[in-house]
């Protein structure tokens, strides 16, 4: 019973303490994440993006705020094409680096607003509503014309979709918003 008692109160410590790491990192990078938090989009999402989209096509995917690298990772599985990651907050750096360590594609620790996109084909986001108008003018001037942006759960201002996937029959239907660059975009 003592033994008992002694795990419960240490996993509490231990779960208390990582909530507080946790909660003091989100708090320390906030100001270039502009609250978009680290939150995996979940993998039944993933796997319809990537049986929906044909990213072999594609020459220079990124994914701009990677998390835990889940979508690069299943890109190149499924795909063999590389993708690269931008991603700031530390721990979710770490958690890509080991997903990523049997793969080719490469996170960086690195803010993605401070990156040009000029050479890119496909940008994949998941980040927030504040963000998006702001990201919408910096791919606007940045990406040529016919690239494609993907962004789960939060469309991008006055730009009109190509087609919207979605995770049926789950409860992780949230849409996920496909753009073609020159397309579907007001004039830049
Ligand atoms: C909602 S999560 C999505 C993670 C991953 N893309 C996914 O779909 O599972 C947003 C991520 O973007 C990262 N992020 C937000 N702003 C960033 C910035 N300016 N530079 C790099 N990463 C950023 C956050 O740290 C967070 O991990």
């Amino acid at each position: 019973m003592e033994i008992l008692l002694k795990i419960i109160i240490f996993g509490s410590l231990a779960v208390f303490a990582a909530l507080f790491v946790f909660s003091l990192v989100i708090f320390a990078v906030h100001h270039r994440t502009g609250g978009a938090l680290f939150v995996p989009t979940p993998k039944v999402m993933i796997r319809e993006i990537v049986a929906a989209i044909d990213f072999s096509f594609f020459h220079d995917i990124r994914d701009i705020g990677a998390g835990d690298g889940r979508f690069m990772s299943a890109v190149e599985k499924e795909y063999g094409v590389l993708v690269k990651g931008y991603e700031i907050n530390p721990i979710a750096f770490m958690l890509a680096l080991v997903m990523l360590w049997k793969r080719k594609s490469s996170v960086m620790f690195k803010d993605f607003w401070e990156e040009d996109f000029s050479g890119a084909d496909c940008v994949y986001c998941y980040l927030f509503p504040d963000l998006m108008k702001r990201l919408g003018e910096k791919l606007c001037s940045e990406l040529a014309d016919g690239a494609m942006v993907i962004s789960s759960n939060f469309p991008i201002p006055s730009w009109k979709e190509d087609r919207i996937i979605r995770a049926r029959d789950t409860i992780f239907d949230d849409p996920v918003y496909v753009y073609i660059m020159g397309r579907h975009t007001p004039e830049c």
